[in-house]
């Protein structure tokens, strides 16, 4: 079960707009941050304050950068309903976004550890130099997919490691060797739910029925579409700017190649997978008895967030 982190009392009562906008936005989200840190805190020992604190903090920064993001991309839909900048206009999103930030920071610096203050705000750096650098690649057809690993690890991945890595410092265990592995198992995480997320542009393993080629269409080429890039030539590259359909695109590589590098990009994923487990067996044998009882959920997350299965128990990740 999803802690409560989130309630009207959080925001001031005189500014009833900007109260409006939080329902509708936290109403419809999953809070998988937020169940992602319980999973690693709830082992640790957090109290109940502090966890709450720390599911808080990573929605709100979570919350705040898809307000920011929405209006970024002209979305006109998140989670199911109208956008905070097409609903209650782009002023008020920036704002509401921005507000979300502020309490963040207002509230982590009076629980008062000050590593926890100074990763959260190194997190949110990340994240906004991320999206930064992947603004600056819309349009960009010859573009490597080292690169967007590079991206992927700085947008998606950073809250990914705070959720692992948080619970640790606010339990002040962040020794330097569990530092290291749960940063990169957060980083794995990460990169492996973004990959995962460009594969549905695609229409591959798109059970949510999400729309597609969102990405192609507005000139960003995704970490598959600079994979399955690298083996075609720059006349053929240049023709995908085009591309309106599925079909279209097919016609363009040929199905059998694009099936062919799907298989390829999830072997590669799938090495990535065994090199998560090999890192989380390493970091079995740091944790002290009872705080193993993390390594069981965070075993099947590449099965819910690379592969897109259901998680077998209710109340799991999702
Ligand atoms: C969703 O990506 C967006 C992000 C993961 C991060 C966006 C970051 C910013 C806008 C920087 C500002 C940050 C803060 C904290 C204010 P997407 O567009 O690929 O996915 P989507 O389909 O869910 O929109
Ligand atoms: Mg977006």
């Amino acid at each position: 079960m999803n802690i409560k982190y989130y309630s009207e009392k959080d925001f001031p009562s005189y500014l009833p707009k900007l109260n409006n906008l939080y329902d509708d936005l936290f109403e419809g989200g999953k809070g998988f941050r937020s169940l992602l840190t319980q999973k690693v805190a709830r082992p640790l020992g957090v109290d109940e304050k502090t966890l709450r604190l720390l599911c808080q903090t990573i929605e709100f920064i979570h919350n705040a950068s898809l307000l920011h993001d929405d209006l970024i991309d002209r979305s006109s839909l998140r989670r199911g309903k109208t956008t905070a900048w097409l609903k209650y206009t782009p002023e008020y999103a920036v704002l509401a976004g921005d507000y979300l930030l502020a309490r963040v920071m207002t509230n982590l610096s009076s629980h008062g550890n000050i590593e926890l203050v100074q990763f959260t705000s190194q997190t949110i750096s990340e994240l906004l130099e991320g999206e930064w650098i992947q603004d600056s690649l819309v349009g960009d057809f010859h573009l490597s997919f080292e690169k967007l690993t590079e991206v992927h690890g700085l947008k998606t991945a950073s809250l990914f490691r705070w959720c692992l890595f948080a619970p640790f410092i606010a339990t002040h265990k962040n020794s330097e060797e569990i530092s290291a592995l749960v940063l990169e198992l957060g980083t794995i995480l990460g990169i492996l739910f973004q990959r995962s997320d460009d594969l549905l542009d695609y229409d591959v393993r798109n059970q949510e029925g999400k729309a597609i080629l969102g990405d192609l269409k507005s000139g960003y080429l995704n970490s598959f579409g600079a994979f399955f890039c690298s083996g075609i030539d720059g006349e053929i590259r240049e023709k995908l700017r085009k591309v309106e359909s599925l079909e279209e695109l097919y016609r363009c590589i040929g199905e059998p190649y694009f099936w062919q590098k799907v298989k390829e990009f999830d072997t590669m994923n799938q090495e990535l997978i065994e090199l998560y487990d090999h890192k989380l067996t390493s970091l079995q044998s740091r944790l002290a008895g009872t705080e193993k009882a993390m390594i069981a959920d965070l075993q099947h997350l590449p099965e819910i967030l690379y592969w897109r299965r259901k998680p077998k128990s209710k109340g799991d990740t999702h």
